[in-house]
């Protein structure tokens, strides 16, 4: 049986951008909907086109260049936005207008001071007039995980008979828990007149670190369309990670048996274009895509991986576009991991000799935070000079050697590029020869 569909909608143009310091002008907004494009997302959220003439443009430029996926702009439930919205998406193949009004009792008293009954006639008339516009129309009832209920079903009622396509549900302000967000979805399916023939949405903030659980708790109770974007950009503490929600899906089908179009290989290419662009690093550890999320410091890790990289990798690196893991070497690391980077310099080590090395390299890993192979090289030669003839060690390899000492660190020069740290790399692994499985493992400690 065909595993169900989900949309991603992808708005790190809009809701991302919205992130302080991500904003993004005309040209950098088409080069990353190309690449979203690439990627293969379903939605492009382009813009907000009446938040500024550069947003109107942009929204202009990427539904020009980009044919493929649908392209949605946002725009308040107010005529003037919804006319600006659609005049921008005009060259659109697919155009998708966006139209959100808050409905929860807070924003309704203190920001629009509107009552409930004129917020549902305010959501209605527009969604009609949007509907002029475009065939396809979403609307977005802001704060909808702080609204009441029984109002949230009577606004969503209302906006499905005046034509909406799309009902988006945002935890505008990361509030909702997992358990609460499937409950509230599955609730809308039993109690929302027509929502049979609309496809639900959910759009989840990170204030409590929570968007992506929200989002696929969403899935799980029925939505059909999830909305995030690129490195969990986004206001405040940012959006739903487009990249972990695609992967879990992907990775954990046994507990959600769905699908997307996205091509994963591109995630991390897609990640990398968008921290060139605004300057926003991704934090080191960020699931999926962060400097980290593939490499391994611990030496009993280090140890598995060497085995078999099962055992401390759920995806490939190769999955989401990164080149490869990284065996990073540490005051954490075993000697499994440090042995083979020896013989990656040129240097192959019988046990002996190893288990010297490795003892001076545990107290110099300790003194210093970041191991360099030229910090590694000295070692060796140190360790080597003290007992020149030390059992078991073969002729070491000069000219990587020489060349890793003098600091040239070029890939033809060595077999793995070094970066902040001494790398491991784990293409030219076959597999480890001297080492016992049980030893290995406790010296990893
Ligand atoms: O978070 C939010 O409520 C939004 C809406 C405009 C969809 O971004
Ligand atoms: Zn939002």
């Amino acid at each position: 049986m065909e595993s169900a569909r989900i949309t991603i909608f992808d708005t790190s143009l809009r809701d991302g951008e919205q992130s302080p310091g991500c904003s993004m002008n005309v040209q950098e907004k088409v080069r990353l909907a190309r690449q979203l494009d690439r990627l293969g997302v379903d939605v492009i959220e382009a813009g907000f086109p009446i938040a500024s003439d550069g947003d109107f443009s942009a929204v202009q430029a990427v539904a020009a260049a980009v044919p493929r996926p649908v392209i949605a702009a946002l725009a308040r439930a107010a005529r003037h936005d919804l006319e600006r919205a659609a005049r921008a998406l005009e060259a659109a193949v697919r155009p998708r207008l966006h139209v959100f009004l808050a409905t929860s009792d807070i924003h309704l008293q203190h920001k629009l001071r509107i009552s409930r009954a004129q917020c549902i006639d305010q959501a209605a008339d527009s969604v009609r007039l949007a509907r002029t516009y475009a065939d396809d129309v979403e609307f977005s009832p802001e704060d909808a995980t702080r609204t009441e209920p029984e109002f949230l079903f009577q606004v969503l009622e209302a906006v499905i008979q005046a034509g909406a396509t799309t009902l988006n549900i945002p935890d505008t302000v990361g509030y909702t828990v997992p358990s609460e967000f499937g409950e509230l979805i599955r609730n809308l399916r039993e109690r929302v007149p027509g929502i049979e023939n609309v496809v639900i949405s959910a759009h989840c903030h990170n204030d409590l670190g929570l968007a992506v659980a929200n989002s696929l708790a969403a899935v799980a109770g029925g939505a059909r369309q999830v909305e995030c974007t690129i490195n969990g950009i986004g206001e405040r503490a940012g959006n739903a990670s487009l990249e972990e929600i695609v992967m879990a899906l992907r990775v954990r089908t046994d507990r959600f048996p769905y699908c997307t179009a996205v091509q994963t290989e591109e995630l991390y290419p897609t990640s990398q274009m968008l921290e060139e662009i605004t300057g926003i690093p991704v934090q080191p550890n960020k699931a999926i895509i962060g400097r980290n999320a593939f490499a391994h410091e611990a030496g009993i890790h280090q140890d598995g991986m060497l085995k078999n990289r099962l055992t401390y990798e759920i995806m490939t690196p190769q999955s989401v576009g990164v080149p490869d893991s990284k065996l990073v070497l540490g005051k954490h690391s075993g000697r499994h991991a440090l042995s083979l980077r020896c013989e990656q310099l040129g240097y192959h080590f019988e046990r002996r000799a190893l288990d010297e090395i490795y003892r001076q390299f545990v107290v110099l890993a300790d003194q210093i935070k970041h191991v360099h192979d030229h910090h590694l090289l000295r070692l060796i030669r140190e360790t080597c000079a003290e007992s020149p003839a030390a059992p078991g060690q073969v002729e070491p390899g000069q000219a990587a050697a020489q060349a890793a000492a003098a600091g040239d660190s070029s890939p033809q020069s060595l077999p793995a590029a070094p970066e902040d740290f001494s790398v491991v790399g784990l293409r030219s692994v076959h597999g480890s020869e001297t080492l016992s499985e049980q030893e290995d493992y406790l010296w990893g400690v």
